[in-house]
């Protein structure tokens, strides 16, 4: 794609111009914005670029080693990767509305990476990976008036850095081919939105690390048999919600008091508005009977068959 492939050069040209001999820093997700970004400068500036992953411990499976192995082992990239699980669930502990779990998780995010940002000497500039979309969304804030968004880019307002976003005038798939024509994994350049809070708004009430390894399990079966079937390009998104209900079921001879998962799956062009996706009864059979085998303490899964609107994506 030859647009893309001058916007990179473009691109790599400004950057440098821009940043002569000092050094980067930018915070990393694990989503395709920060990723493509990181990618992006690290062309231009090589180690002048150090890259900050903060691993709240609300990822998904084997998720931080997927973004480790492409970004580290592939690229070369300079990352400090954070292990911070115990001083997030610690801050979450009895946590149960909804608002109050965003905001924690927002305000413990942007805290996490100035701590360790702090330790670092020399840098002058902050990059992110803004759309353009972001760029007309902060103009209004709507959305935030039903969920306070985090995402996990969030800028440090007590720091001092130059801004440098090369991905402002950019739609999201356009990232995208951008990320591809860089020769990016595809399973990271094509990966489905995920939240910055991440699990944390898929179980319903408190946190704790039994709860997350049971999301984060049933979410995995899921995420395999939407891929076995052929499937991961029709579905918008697509996960399981680890739902405040007990239920009683039987299993062998015995009776049992168990959690249900739900399964949410939609079709959507934005998020903005979104469909339940008609997934196949037996993919939503063999879904359900792998989760309930597989995953401990489940005895029930249902599927979600609201829209949005009324319903919206999250559960929470
Ligand atoms: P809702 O639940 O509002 O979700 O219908 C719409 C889309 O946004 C994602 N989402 C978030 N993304 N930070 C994000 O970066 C957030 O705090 C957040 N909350 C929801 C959601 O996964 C869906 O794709």
């Amino acid at each position: 794609n030859w647009q893309m492939k001058d916007f990179i050069e473009d691109q790599i040209e400004k950057i440098r111009a821009e940043v002569g001999d000092k050094k980067v820093l930018l915070g990393l997700s694990g989503g395709v914005d920060s990723s493509v970004v990181a990618v992006l400068l690290h062309k231009a500036i090589g180690k002048q670029l150090t890259c900050i992953f903060v691993d709240h411990g609300l990822l998904r499976k084997n998720e931080a080693a997927m973004v480790m192995d492409s970004l580290v082992g592939k690229f070369g990239l300079n990352i400090i990767k954070i292990d911070a699980q115990q001083r997030f669930l610690s801050k979450l502990a009895h946590v149960t509305e909804p608002e109050k779990k965003r905001k924690i998780i927002g305000k413990e995010f942007i805290e996490t990476f100035n701590d360790e940002a702090k330790k670092l000497k020399g840098i002058e500039f902050l990059a992110q990976g803004t759309l353009y979309t972001d760029v007309i969304e902060s103009g209004t804030d709507t959305a935030q008036t039903i969920k306070s968004h985090h995402n996990v880019g969030g800028l440090p307002k007590d720091m001092h850095f130059k801004l440098i976003e090369p991905l402002r005038t950019l739609f999201k798939d356009e990232a995208r081919e951008l990320g591809e024509e860089l020769d990016m994994p595809h399973a990271l350049v094509w990966r489905q939105p995920f939240p910055g809070p991440g699990l944390a708004i898929r179980i319903l009430g408190e946190i704790t690390e039994e709860k997350l390894a049971i999301v984060r399990d049933s979410d995995a079966i899921l995420r395999d048999e939407i891929a076995k079937a052929g499937l991961e390009d029709n579905v918008w998104q697509y996960f399981t919600i680890l739902t405040g209900l007990r239920s009683v079921g039987v299993m062998g001879d015995g009776r049992t008091y168990d959690w249900t998962i739900a399964i949410r799956a939609i079709t959507s062009i934005d998020g903005m508005t979104a469909d339940f996706a008609k997934l196949p009864w037996d993919l939503l059979g063999k879904i359900s009977e792998r989760i309930v085998n597989e995953v401990g303490h489940i005895n029930r899964v249902v599927y979600d068959i609201t829209s949005k609107p009324p319903a919206t994506i999250e559960w929470e």
